[in-house]
């Protein structure tokens, strides 16, 4: 019987994933799931074929310089792959592969979560209920915007813009976006495309942004652009924090310019800029976009599909480098 090949698997990962691990491979487990220091993963990767990490793993150049020669792929249980620095593995010979497709739906429901939730105000009216501060009824008090007939612009329509876009649609939305490719006409389905981001952010009542983390696109939402949004516009980030310069984001929700900010992602997760947390219009989650059951097992599987593949010599199916 020919042996196992080693993987190291960063986090702790769904139950069905696991178990297919051990069937197959001999896996590595992080059974308290913490997040390993780079010499504690360095170490840990010894003799190992392979490495599934998550985005809180940085693999960058110089950690991946130091992996062992053994280590020949990194599948990322992540559709972002902006914490492995792909030249850096590509230069080494590591082949490294994302998830994507699998998380789309997961988090384009977060996304019109925080949206709604921006816009009605949710954590304060939740808030008072828990704290009993909740005093009555009144007809003018907690007052939020109405979404529905409103106009929706996507930064990035990609997989999960574009399913965000169909959910918003079901509100009656006008949908416009921008994105580096115009879309066909099929794939549109009557949405705006402008044709950079300046020219988009004037028509966007509700702004959700769903594009990658990459050099191009860091602090993308800054003081400047955020100035070209309607007055009381409601931002969405459920793609990476740094999309977003937070000094500019937070004098935007202090001043009123911005009515609310619902978000799933921050830079420098989970030590996150802790004046959100003083913003009664910030409506704040913990990174949970892809976290439903079905979609961490599919996460874990399509990581194990490609896993599969390059151990047996096969083309993996999302290969990033
Ligand atoms: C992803 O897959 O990139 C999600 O943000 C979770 O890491």
């Amino acid at each position: 019987m020919s042996k196992k090949a080693v993987v190291l698997v960063t986090r702790k990962l769904p139950q069905a994933v696991e178990a297919r691990l051990a069937r197959d491979y001999d896996a590595r487990f992080n059974t308290e799931d913490r997040v390993y220091s780079s010499d504690e993963l360095v170490e840990l990767a010894a003799d190992a074929e392979a490495i599934i990490p998550c985005h809180t793993e940085k693999l960058s150049a110089e950690l991946i310089a130091r992996l062992p020669k053994s280590v020949r792929a990194i599948c990322s249980f992540s559709v972002g792959y902006d914490h492995i620095d792909l030249a850096a593995a590509k230069a080494r010979g590591i082949c490294v592969t994302n998830t994507p497709e699998v998380l789309s739906d997961a988090t384009a429901e977060i996304a019109v979560l925080l949206m709604l939730g921006a816009a009605r105000r949710v954590y304060e009216g939740e808030r008072q209920i828990r704290t009993e501060t909740w005093a009555d009824w009144s007809a003018t008090y907690q007052l939020g915007l109405q979404v529905t007939g409103k106009r929706l612009g996507i930064l990035g329509m990609g997989r999960v813009g574009q399913i965000m876009a169909r959910r918003a649609r079901g509100f009656d939305m006008q949908i416009h976006y921008y994105n580096r490719h115009r879309l066909a006409p099929e794939l549109e389905q009557g949405a705006v495309y402008h044709d950079s981001v300046e020219a988009l952010l004037p028509h966007c009542d509700f702004l959700s942004i769903h594009c990658p983390a990459t050099p191009e696109t860091h602090h993308l939402l800054n003081a400047q652009r955020i100035a070209l949004l309607p007055d009381e516009a409601v931002v969405v980030n459920t793609a990476r924090g740094a999309v977003v310069d937070d000094e500019a984001l937070i004098a935007a929700l202090r001043t009123g310019k911005l009515f609310a900010a619902g978000l799933d992602v921050f830079n420098n997760e989970p030590s996150i800029d802790s004046r959100y947390k003083e913003l009664e219009n910030a409506f704040l989650l913990p990174h949970v976009g892809s976290a439903t059951r079905e979609t961490r097992d599919a996460m874990g599987f399509r990581a194990l599909d490609n896993l599969d593949a390059i151990v047996s010599g096969l083309e993996p199916r999302d290969r990033l480098a």
